[in-house]
């Protein structure tokens, strides 16, 4: 069901210096940086190949990203991002096996602008998986 790898979504306390590791260290292509109040992020779309890398900084009081943070101090992997076609039919297929979805269990629009799920990271060997509609 699942299709490719949308992105990798690394969470970052210092975005300056993500963002100068990516493109200057790593040579990477680096966008410019986005506000997502609806998400208390700002986030750094790093282009790859064949992926994206996104950059996670808190935004506003509240930033889901925050404790994480806490926890983190370096920063680390937040969550991965799959693709699928249907996010309606990926969501009734993930309840049908037991696994639970964060949250009201209704798409929202993610940073993309296309709707998305997150899946408890409990259900999937400690990984926050995200399920975008492409
Ligand atoms: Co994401």
């Amino acid at each position: 069901m699942i299709g490719r790898l949308n992105h990798v979504a690394i969470a970052v306390p210092d975005l300056e210096a993500a963002v100068k590791t990516y493109r200057d260290v790593l040579g990477a292509k680096v966008c410019e940086p986005q506000d997502e109040p609806d998400h208390g992020v700002t986030v750094v779309f790093v282009e790859l190949d064949n992926t994206k890398i996104e950059l996670l900084y808190p935004l506003g009081e509240n930033s889901p990203i925050a404790g994480f943070l806490e926890k983190n101090k370096s920063g680390g992997i937040h969550h991965i991002c799959y693709e699928v076609e249907d996010i309606f039919a990926a969501r009734d297929k993930m309840l049908s096996e037991g696994a639970r979805i964060l949250g009201s269990g209704e798409p929202k629009l993610g940073a993309h602008k296309k709707p998305v799920l997150f899946l408890h990271p409990k259900d999937f060997n400690g990984t926050l998986v995200e399920l975008e509609q492409v």
